[in-house]
């Protein structure tokens, strides 16, 4: 007993060792970038007329938050598709697009994207009346970017997404080995998602990005090899392929736990992501963000471009210049918010001009590569008076290319931003997200 006690607080002390040495570069990474000693999300219901002041293009991002099955991995917002909860959330959203409508006035939407959850879930239960509210209601200069599941993706259906005016199609794909897919719970097989793909890429969209997913428990170099090829070989415009990322909200810290899978480990993945890199290369491919590879030519799948956006939906968050919120992730309370003519918000944050900076910069180096006018012309600074000693190391290590104005990241830059991304996203996320999945209006959330 005495030995089990010392063997629990010596695994005790190694946890708080792992917690301490992960937590303080995040801290201090933050104070720097930031200026602040934390972030506080609060349950502020913010007055929006003068924050759409001076703005001139908007980015809208709409979340359909209704899934046919949940995956144990996933940390996205959702709940089990139900045909009457639906029909209420296609009125919840078509008030809150009239609420925006108001103080968005004519300025032109330059973004669009409909994310998950699954949006296919709606394909014949109001997602169409919806795109015709968002068509009726603001001034829409661009194009539609959607997530679908590959079994929602027979014939019909990808007349209906065509005929809505998607152009740019993600089809979650996440593996193409049947026993990977299994680990994963997807409901399907290899070849049921090769004839959804092969249906999708002959249906004359812009461009059809494979959402994959890599490291998986036991998964081997020569599986990620082939799986790469197959890729290719389907049709794919662009692949986004990320790690595994282990939530701790999600199901699968449990699974993951009694099944004893290891994690990948950053130097695994880095090789992993190595041998779809030159896959990628080798085929035309260029690297477009972090994790996604597209097909030189072909306009990219993304998510907003835009600096600025209004997010619709239950969890949809909003950046409006010196603001960031987010709406409750509730969707019964989403829906009775809307019920009363109240937006949806459950936490904001009002952002300092630090903050401001520090959150452009992580999504432009996350695109692989930005403009130093960009950032003068958005907070009138010299890029390099503010940021210039963090990003002339790191050129001279070959992390970044500085082409003059322009500034590139290289490959080995990709991989250790994804290491930074590991510090921040998973930490953040997890508080912010899980915090919200648990509660429809949190007091508070400190990051
Ligand atoms: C909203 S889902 C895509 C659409 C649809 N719901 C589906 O699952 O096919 C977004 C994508 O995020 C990725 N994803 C979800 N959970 C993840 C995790 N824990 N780690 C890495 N990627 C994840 C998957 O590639 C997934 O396709
Ligand atoms: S991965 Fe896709 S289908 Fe699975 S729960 Fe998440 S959003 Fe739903």
């Amino acid at each position: 007993m005495a030995k089990r006690q010392s063997t629990l607080s010596t695994n005790g002390a190694r946890e708080d060792a792992k917690t301490w040495l992960q937590g303080f570069p995040r801290k201090q990474l933050r104070r720097w970038l930031t200026k602040e000693p934390y972030m506080a999300l609060e349950n502020k219901h913010p007055s929006l007329e003068r924050r759409f002041q001076g703005i001139g293009e908007f980015g809208l991002y709409l979340h359909i938050p209704f899934c046919r099955q949940i995956c144990p991995y996933c940390p996205y917002n959702k709940e089990l598709y139900r045909p009457e909860v639906a029909a209420r959330y296609v009125r919840a959203v078509r008030k809150e697009i009239d609420i925006y409508a108001e103080l968005m006035g004519n300025r032109p939407v330059t973004s669009f994207y409909i994310g998950g959850g699954t949006p296919t879930t709606m394909l014949d239960s109001g997602l169409g009346d919806i795109l015709d509210r968002v068509y009726a209601a603001f001034n829409m200069q661009c194009d539609i970017h959607m997530e679908s599941h590959p079994n929602d993706l027979g014939a019909d259906n990808l007349n209906i997404i065509s005929s809505m005016g998607v152009t740019h199609l993600s089809i979650g794909v996440e593996a193409l080995q049947d026993h990977h897919l299994r680990t994963l719970h997807r409901p399907y097989t290899v070849n049921q998602v090769k004839a959804a793909v092969a249906r999708a890429v002959s249906n004359g969209f812009k461009c059809v990005n494979a959402d994959f997913i890599f490291a998986l428990p036991d998964q081997t170099c020569s599986e990620i090899e082939q799986a790469g090829h197959t890729l290719v070989k389907m049709g794919f415009d662009q692949v986004a392929a990320y790690p595994l990322f282990e939530f701790p909200y999600t199901r699968w810290a449990q699974i993951a736990e009694a099944r004893n899978y290891k994690d990948a480990g950053l130097f695994r993945r880095r090789k992993m992501l190595g041998i779809l890199e030159r896959i990628f290369y080798d085929a035309g491919f260029e690297r477009t963000s972090v994790w996604a590879f597209t097909r030189r030519g072909v306009p990219r799948y993304c998510s907003v471009t835009v600096p600025l956006y209004v997010g619709l939906g239950a969890s949809g968050g909003s950046y409006l210049q010196d603001i960031f919120y987010l709406n409750t992730f509730n969707v019964e309370a989403y829906i009775q918010a809307l019920e009363r003519g109240r937006l949806p918000i459950a936490l904001s944050l009002d952002l300092t001009e630090n903050v401001q900076m520090a959150g452009w910069l992580y999504w432009r180096v996350y695109e692989t590569r930005f403009k130093r006018s960009d950032f003068r012309a958005r907070f009138g600074k010299d890029f390099d008076a503010v940021y210039g000693k963090v990003i002339r190391p790191l050129s001279l290590i070959g992390l970044l290319k500085d082409d003059g104005d322009e500034i590139v990241l290289s490959d080995s830059g990709a991989y250790w931003l994804h290491v930074v991304q590991d510090l921040f996203s998973i930490e953040y996320i997890s508080k912010l997200w899980g915090t919200s999945q648990q509660t429809p209006w949190p007091e508070k959330v400190v990051l």
